[in-house]
């Protein structure tokens, strides 16, 4: 890993005619961590990949993937960049195995070698026995996972996902957490586009969050404590509110009036005040994060917007 490693643009835009689809991009994505790219559709996140990924110039602004500029120095980016598109497309009639080895051939990577490569990334992906079948005939899920391992097969240092987890049944969306996890572990830099935010909560140790082609936010979620709103349930729900009203506390109660929400700084703060709620004899019968970090930091952002 180069020193300068990782993911870094700064200003960048473009444009499609009227249409500044990224108009001011900051984003920075380490070695060793998995970065999530939010914003919702059409914010600019597939242009910005393409960019990141040497695959469309920027109308202005710096890029640097892991050491290299990809408009200057577009072969070594990309020598150094695995990107997984949000579709697989078409590969006429070549079979999953073929495509690997042609991909490989493409990195100048020898025949012998692309061959142990391609059996590898075919088991690691659970596709060895569709190995010789024509990719095409694959199911969407399938060619999904073959597309991971296509941005797989020159052992890049940088990884650009594009909703990787989309069209995968839940089996395999675990096994793409594991792997991703695997490769920040590993030392790589994991960039990852996705809507499903619960399944990036469990993944991702950054998150920047894009709207309307700029950047608006970036937070850190796997950093231990993080503010968010705990869902509060007692079986006297009004001997709870009762006990918060008591001792001061801000809550709201859901509008189903099942249980109340308290925003609190982390989990020692949580296990702080189930500690005290059962000393005052609250039978609390549950305490929990109320929805994912993400989630909570995305609807937040909207809400700053509104
Ligand atoms: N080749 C193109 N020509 C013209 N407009 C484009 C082109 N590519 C993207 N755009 C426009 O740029 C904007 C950003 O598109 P982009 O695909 O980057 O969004 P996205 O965040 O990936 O959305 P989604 O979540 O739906 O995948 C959109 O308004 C889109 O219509
Ligand atoms: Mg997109």
């Amino acid at each position: 890993m180069t020193p300068d490693g990782g993911i870094r643009a700064r200003g960048v835009r473009r444009s499609f005619g009227p249409v500044h689809a990224v108009a001011d991009v900051d984003l920075v994505a380490a070695p060793g961590r998995v970065t999530a790219l939010i914003g919702p559709n059409g914010s600019g996140k597939t242009t910005l990949l393409l960019m990141l990924a040497g695959l469309l110039t920027p109308d202005a602004g710096t890029i640097s993937v892991a050491g290299a500029d990809p408009v200057t120095e577009n072969y070594v980016a990309r020598s150094r960049t695995g990107w997984m598109p949000d579709v697989f497309g078409t590969w006429d009639s070549l079979t999953a195995r073929e495509v690997l080895t042609t991909v490989a051939a493409a990195y100048r990577i020898d025949a012998a070698r692309a061959r142990a490569r391609a059996g590898e990334l075919l088991e690691l992906v659970h596709l060895s026995e569709l190995a010789d079948q024509p990719a095409h005939v694959l199911s969407r899920g399938q060619k999904q996972r073959l597309g991971l391992a296509r941005a797989l097969v020159h052992d890049p240092d940088v990884l650009l996902l594009d909703e990787p987890a989309s069209g995968l049944d839940p089996r395999s969306r675990v096994d793409l957490r594991v792997l991703l996890r695997r490769l920040a572990a590993a030392g790589k830099t994991v960039l990852v586009s996705s809507h499903v935010l619960t399944e990036l909560d469990e993944m991702a140790d950054d998150a920047v969050f894009i709207s309307g082609g700029r950047t608006v936010a970036t937070r850190s979620v796997a950093d231990g404590d993080v503010p968010r709103e705990w869902r509060l349930t007692a079986l006297d729900p009004e001997a709870l509110t009762r006990w918060l009203d008591e001792t001061g506390r801000a809550y709201r109660t859901e509008s189903d009036g099942t249980g109340v929400l308290v925003e609190l700084p982390g989990e020692a703060a949580a296990a702080a005040l189930l500690r005290s709620a059962v000393g005052a004899g609250v039978d609390v019968s549950s305490l929990a994060p109320a929805g994912g970090v993400l989630e909570q930091a995305y609807l937040a952002l909207e809400e700053e917007r509104r």
